[in-house]
């Protein structure tokens, strides 16, 4: 069972400080949130910072941490954020503002790429996916939702700045494929800072603002784990598919298990996993081998009961190896291509169209070749 913040709530009422303060009863915790995460959950939990009319000691600050990690090892970190009563206030004023889903072209379908561990080529698969799907003869756009860690304009050797029209962006394009990304707002590499509301404030804007040349499929490249952006991409994207990206190795299979339950949870649909750096092949001899291992594609599939749509060789040339998109006389391209159509295949819905249902009306079985139709 997912912990909630219920639990922690529950917990909390037998807290007590070394002076006998007891913070639930005194009314000194404001609110309590518990951010899943791949690799176990994060809690923040706000409390007043003046306790019997002092401010907060570090002493009872961390008292109360320890005293929640200790009952609930699984806990990643624990942060006691003091905050003053003005500020609970306004925070909760911004809470309750409806988060009505962002204006988007109202033909696109939407696929979210998903990972629970971060490195595993979500940005690669998104970029050489969208260009399969736009060599199809298909409107197709990247949003990058990676507020913190955007790569896509890196991966695809954009660098000239975004223009506008009527106050609007135009979305640079590439290889047929329209970008938007936070990289073209921020200058010279510098670190975004915002946290919560501001996160997906962004995302609205570059869904809203943009120009889009009404896209046929826009692929949503998510950062990794199931953090404040990967809520929000559920929220404001309800009809948006996903597709998890794992690893072979057993670690990462776990943790975009995770991401995927997660997912589902939230009533996303997952149309499939993608296994990246799968084999290498010997340019030499052929002869295949697996660095990472076997098999972490197949066991997401199982537990998740999703197909394995595509595994992705590993995609080196020379020493530097290959960034980005994938030679066009590499193997993996025909994968991607196959990828691509299989997709296009499937009954997906576009964001203005009736919600598509979620229980899965046919299951193919983890590891043959998936037919395109009917979906899952
Ligand atoms: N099939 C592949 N063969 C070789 N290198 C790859 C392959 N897929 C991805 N890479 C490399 O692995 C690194 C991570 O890839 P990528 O940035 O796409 O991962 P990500 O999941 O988007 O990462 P993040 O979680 O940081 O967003 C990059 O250097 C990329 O070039
Ligand atoms: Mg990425």
């Amino acid at each position: 069972m997912a912990l909630t913040s219920k639990d922690i709530l529950g917990i909390l009422a037998s807290f007590h400080t070394a002076e006998g303060i007891e913070p639930l009863k005194a009314g000194y915790i404001q609110d309590v949130a518990v951010e899943p995460h791949g690799d176990g959950p994060k809690v923040n939990i706000h409390v007043t910072d003046v306790w019997r009319g002092a401010m907060l000691t570090e002493k009872d600050r961390l008292a109360l941490a320890f005293f929640i990690q200790n009952h609930f090892p699984d806990i990643k970190d624990v942060r006691v954020i003091p905050r003053s009563r003005e500020q609970a206030d306004t925070a909760r004023k911004i809470a309750r503002s409806p988060q009505s889903p962002p204006r988007t072209p109202s033909a696109t379908k939407m696929i979210a790429v998903v990972s629970g561990k971060g490195g595993v080529g979500k940005s690669t698969v998104s970029i050489n996916l969208a260009r399969s799907l736009a060599h199809l003869g298909l409107r197709t756009a990247i949003l990058d939702c990676d507020i913190y860690g955007f790569s896509v304009p890196d991966l695809l050797q954009i660098s000239d700045p975004v223009q506008t029209q009527n106050h609007q962006f135009i979305a640079p394009k590439v290889q047929g494929i329209e970008v938007m990304s936070m990289k073209f707002f921020v200058d010279h590499n510098a670190p975004v800072m915002w946290r919560g509301p501001m996160l997906g404030k962004a995302i609205r804007q570059m869904m809203e603002d943009t120009l889009w040349n009404n896209p046929e499929y826009m692929v949503l490249d998510l950062p990794p784990g199931t953090g404040d952006i990967a809520m929000d991409v559920h929220d404001y994207f309800p009809k948006a598919v996903a597709i998890l990206i794992t690893t072979p190795d057993a670690n990462a299979a776990k943790v975009a298990e995770r991401a995927g339950k997660m997912a589902r949870s939230l009533d996303r649909r997952l149309i499939g996993v993608v296994e990246n750096m799968s084999y290498m092949n010997c340019p030499e001899c052929g002869y295949r081998w697996f660095p990472l291992g076997e098999g972490g594609a197949q066991s997401v599939a199982e537990s998740l009961q999703i197909p394995v749509l595509a595994k992705v060789p590993w995609v080196i040339s020379g020493e530097s190896g290959v960034r980005g998109l994938v030679p066009i006389d590499h193997p993996a391209q025909s994968i991607y291509d196959q990828l691509a159509r299989d997709i296009n295949g499937l009954d997906l819905v576009p964001t203005a169209g009736a919600t598509t249902p979620l229980i899965p009306t046919h299951f193919a079985v983890p590891g043959k070749k998936v037919p395109p139709k009917p979906s899952i």
